[in-house]
């Protein structure tokens, strides 16, 4: 994508260039019309097109979720709740831990306003909506932190929710679970 938009741009920025060069000689312009339907609907259709193609083909095939967290956006934090812990639910905020190299089911919603779900590492985002639940997938293939953020504006506080996914291998993320509270501890 970023070659894509990179193409276009010094596209762009040659025509412009050839614009003002042909203005300053004085020359009359011309407008073929073959001109303005190639630049303005062709190429456009065929590189959102080739674009969107790329995104399906390219996405990764996620398997069958094996782990599952609940995710929860306020203003102006995350909720994270682990139904699935052993002994019973666990808790924390801003943080969502998670195993390495397998599928993750992150089951998303909000209490108050739109949020947006986003870790750019991991795959596309998702909306968190009030009364809703989304769901999304994410696999963290190697062991440590990616870095999310709120990707929908939300308020004065936007700016100050990103978030990190943590992930890792199995003995690390049990004894993590164990050491976390068993109710929501509200905003950090
Ligand atoms: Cu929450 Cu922006």
């Amino acid at each position: 994508m970023a070659w894509g938009s990179l193409s276009v741009l010094l596209m762009m920025l040659a025509l412009v260039f050839l614009a003002i060069r042909a203005r300053s000689s004085g020359r009359p312009g011309r407008r073929p019309l073959w001109l303005l339907l190639g630049g303005g609907v062709l190429f456009p259709l065929s590189v959102m097109a080739a674009l969107l193609a790329y995104a399906y083909l390219a996405a990764p095939a996620q398997g069958e979720p094996a782990y599952r967290v609940q995710v929860t956006g306020h203003r102006w934090w995350w909720e994270v709740r682990y139904p699935d812990a052993p002994g019973a639910a666990r808790y924390s905020a801003n943080v969502l831990h998670v195993p390495r190299g397998v599928p993750v089911l992150i089951e998303l919603g909000a209490s108050d306003v739109i949020h947006g779900f986003w870790v750019p590492r991991l795959g596309g985002k998702m909306d968190a909506i009030p009364g809703r639940l989304n769901k999304l997938v994410y696999t963290a293939e190697e062991a440590g932190v990616y870095q999310g953020q709120c990707a929908e504006y939300c308020g004065i506080g936007h700016a100050a929710m990103p978030f990190q996914v943590v992930a890792h291998n199995e003995a690390e993320l049990s004894r993590v679970l164990d050491s976390l509270p068993t109710h929501s501890q509200g905003s950090p």
